[in-house]
């Protein structure tokens, strides 16, 4: 495994690796989540390369990016173990910014303003540089994103085309605990107590796919907003069912088809988010 932290010398050792390249940009704290996407790279691809790194421009909130769980060296050892081969892009914000560590502005056709664009002002554009920013100097033939984070997906869809990048997007499942809570970096903040009510946003998806058909869909908010009240511990922050290319709203009128669910809710201090396919 080679470990890289200027994009120069990267970019010059990608020049001798055999083609094509996937790559699959994290922020570390990996887990079965993360290797998921970096095993079906190395299925797909000769070379693969794994990004490390927490970046600053699409955190809204200093304390959540103070906060955000490293541990470089036990993910070097994770990767290391399913690949010695690997590349891994381990950087200072310095490399990937120069001196202004600031989002540039994209035009994603509103993308970046509902959900968690609207939660966390910001995020999206934060999120599209340093993707961006990535996809360009590195060229990968093919990028891996979770459909953990599916507006992200979206938006990063949407960036490669409009960009015009040659890179394909492969989407990759959520990957979740026996208990259904999609595994996440974040997941690791919780307290033994909170942990015991995490699974509750799979648990009001699966109630929505279970009934999505038989009532509709503003009934069926109503439904879940009233089950999230139940539980002290659990603030809802949102429900919603879209179209999963536009994802915009679906009809509140109309039973649920297809589509996609999404949910944010907080816990504690923590903010948890997850989504599922309605079909
Ligand atoms: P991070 O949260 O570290 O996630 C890296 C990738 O792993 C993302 O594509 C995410 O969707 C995927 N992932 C996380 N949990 C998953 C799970 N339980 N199942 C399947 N895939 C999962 O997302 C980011 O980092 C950043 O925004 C990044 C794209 C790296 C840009 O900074």
């Amino acid at each position: 495994m080679k470990v890289f932290k200027a994009s120069k010398s990267l970019v010059s050792h990608l020049s001798s690796q055999s083609r094509p390249l996937g790559f699959v940009p994290t922020m570390g704290a990996l887990h079965d989540g993360h290797l998921s996407l970096i095993n079906k790279a190395l299925e797909q691809n000769h070379s693969v390369l794994v990004s490390i790194f927490i970046n600053p421009t699409q955190f809204d909130n200093q304390t959540d990016l103070e906060n955000y769980p490293t541990h470089f060296e036990a993910d070097l050892q994770k990767i290391e173990k399913i690949n010695g081969n690997i590349s891994v892009y381990l950087p200072k914000a310095f490399d990937v910014y120069g001196q202004n560590i600031q989002s540039k502005s994209f035009d994603l056709g509103g993308l970046d303003l509902i959900m968690e664009g609207e939660k966390r002002s910001g995020h999206f554009q934060g999120v599209a540089t340093v993707v961006s920013y990535f996809l360009n100097t590195f060229q990968p033939e093919k990028a891996y994103f979770g459909e953990k984070d599916f507006q992200q997906l979206r938006i990063v869809n949407h960036i490669t085309q409009s960009q015009k990048l040659k890179t394909k997007i492969v989407s990759c499942p959520i990957v979740r605990e026996k208990d259904g809570l999609a595994m996440s970096s974040r997941n690791a903040l919780l307290t033994e107590t909170e942990r015991k009510f995490a699974p509750k946003l799979y648990e009001s998806l699966c109630y929505a796919k279970k009934n999505a058909k038989h009532i509709q869909y503003g009934q069926l908010k109503d439904r879940i907003n009233d089950f999230f009240k139940k539980y002290d511990l659990l603030t809802l922050d949102y429900f919603r069912i879209t179209n999963a290319a536009t994802l915009k709203e679906i009809d509140l009128e109309k039973p649920v088809s297809k589509g996609r669910a999404f949910i944010a809710a907080h816990l504690g201090k923590i903010r948890l988010i997850d989504n599922m396919d309605m079909s």
